[in-house]
């Protein structure tokens, strides 16, 4: 048995003792030096696509000594807009603009040029930027069951799906301090709910309980059960989730909880915006909102299905009780009573008032209407890759489309599509891609030239030896190593990429 097949039979069977013979063997100079080798190799392959302007554009490692005229600044940004502009306007993006019609975009900058002062941190200067903002958040409350409970939904705005999930578990955790005195608490996640719960398990010190998903990529009921301990603060599931597209069994998950006691959260970040109107559509949606008695918080964004402009989220609550565990406040320090609902301090009340525009100018008709295209197009797109019999589609997605090979290398068929201006997500674990679909796929031609362009990808792959460069390797390599810490320290190498001038 070779040693990566070694390695990764003992970090099944014992990660910690895995982890520790990670730790030991890097630091060893040789194979420190062999593995550097293999990021610099990997990375390089990278680094032409991940910065592209370095010989075309100006650099500013450091401020120019006098400033350059407004004119020659646009003229420059717009050169750079024209040329990533066509890729997200014309459709080949999974998920990231998800509107993007010319006028709704022109829209929401006037409507973000008229508040770009506006600071909500600031509320005697700008109380029209608490009006946008609660208003936001009773819209949103109502679209997802406010209405049908006795309870009080309430919430606030945050600045994106991550944050809102980071400050319903920081409030979790609070709380569970607070009124259970647990001190080493737990959370009970699904290994495909989004990586943000990861990340505030890793913030605040909330020890991730990852539950298995079933055949259909939804989470394993049972195993919730199981994992309940009097540690336990909170259970998780995704309405739906980010890589399958699939929505957890949230009644049972929720009921567990409700049982138990414990908080449960509805990521709602991707759905909470098409699974309303999909249900009012006829579409058989199982229950994941307030309208369930366990669910006690949830995520969703408005900049996703919402239509926002990028930098906006909301997060709900069942009780201003829970609630109040996510704010902050600071009662004696010398610059003044201070007090915020969310991590940043300064916030930009633009993006408030765009999203306050951008729910009110669309409305239900406009969101009913925006759904129904979005899951037709997805029902087309999904029927066509199920057509191509190397290709399989996993699970029972209703707009988020993810799929496997059997036979082919699926990072290398994402690669062809990459060449084909496509931006799909890669997925592992088990190796797959996803199609997000978002209005932009809904204008004539797009699912056709997906699929067709999918077909040739099939096509050049069963019959082409794998090239250098690419996603492919990097998936390949991170399936293979069996040290994660490895695989981390490749990422943090690509952000550090990503920061070089
Ligand atoms: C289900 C789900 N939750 C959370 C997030 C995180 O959202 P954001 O990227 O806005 O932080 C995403 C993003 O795609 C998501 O799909």
């Amino acid at each position: 048995m070779d040693f990566m097949k070694l390695a990764a039979r003992l970090s099944r069977l014992n990660p910690r003792l895995a982890a520790w013979l990670e730790r030991r063997l890097t630091t060893i100079p040789p194979v420190h030096n062999k593995i550097d080798e293999q990021y610099d190799d990997l990375l390089r392959g990278l680094e032409a696509s991940v910065k592209p302007y370095r010989a075309k554009f100006a650099t500013f490692a450091r401020l120019p000594a006098a400033g350059l005229p407004h004119d020659e600044i646009l003229a420059e940004m717009e050169a750079l807009n024209k040329i990533e502009k066509p890729r997200w306007q014309d459709g080949y993006a999974s998920g990231a603009v998800y509107h993007g019609d010319a006028a709704h975009i022109d829209f929401l900058n006037r409507v973000y040029a008229l508040n770009s002062q506006s600071n909500p941190l600031h509320s005697d200067l700008w109380p029209s930027a608490a009006k946008y903002e609660a208003e936001i958040v009773s819209m949103v409350a109502r679209l997802l069951g406010a209405d049908a409970t006795g309870d009080e939904i309430c919430g606030t705005m945050s600045s994106g799906g991550t944050e809102s999930i980071l400050l319903a578990m920081k409030a979790y955790r609070d709380r569970a301090r607070d009124c259970k005195g647990i001190t080493a608490p737990e959370m009970i996640m699904p290994v495909t709910a989004h990586a943000a719960f990861d990340k505030a398990a890793q913030y605040f010190n909330i020890k991730p309980i990852r539950i298995p998903v079933d055949q259909n990529y939804r989470a394993d009921v049972a195993a919730a059960r199981r994992a309940v301990t009097r540690h336990t603060i909170v259970i998780v599931g995704s309405a739906p989730s980010f890589p399958h597209g699939m929505i957890d069994p949230i009644e049972e998950l929720s009921e567990i909880a409700r049982q138990n006691q414990i908080g449960f959260h509805t990521d709602a970040c991707l759905g909470g915006f098409i699974l309303p109107f999909a249900e009012k559509l006829g579409y058989l949606i199982p229950p994941f909102d307030f309208r369930l008695p366990g669910v006690t918080s949830l995520s969703v964004d408005t900049h996703k299905y919402g239509y926002a402009a990028k930098g906006t989220s909301v997060v709900l609550y069942r009780g201003a009780d829970l609630r109040h565990y996510q704010y902050y406040t600071a009662a004696d320090w010398p610059g003044g009573l201070y007090f915020s609902p969310t991590f940043a301090g300064s916030r930009p009340g633009a993006l408030s008032a765009a999203c306050w525009a951008a729910l009110i100018a669309i409305g239900e008709q406009g969101y009913l209407g925006a759904t129904k295209r979005i899951l037709e197009t997805a029902a087309e797109i999904r029927k066509g890759i199920a057509a191509i019999p190397e290709l399989r589609v996993l699970g029972d997605p209703l707009w988020t489309i993810a799929f496997a090979s059997d036979t082919l290398d699926i990072y290398r068929l994402m690669d062809f599509m990459s060449d084909r201006k496509w931006s799909l997500n890669g997925l592992h674990r088990p190796a797959a891609v996803h199609l997000c679909v978002t209005l932009r796929h809904t204008q004539p031609g797009v699912a056709d030239r997906f699929l067709a362009d999918m077909k040739a990808a099939v096509e050049y792959v069963k019959t082409r030896p794998a090239a250098h460069g690419g996603l492919a390797p990097i998936y390949g390599m991170a399936a293979t190593i069996p040290f994660r810490g490895m695989v981390s320290e490749l990422l943090k190498r690509y952000i550090d990429l990503l920061h070089q001038v």
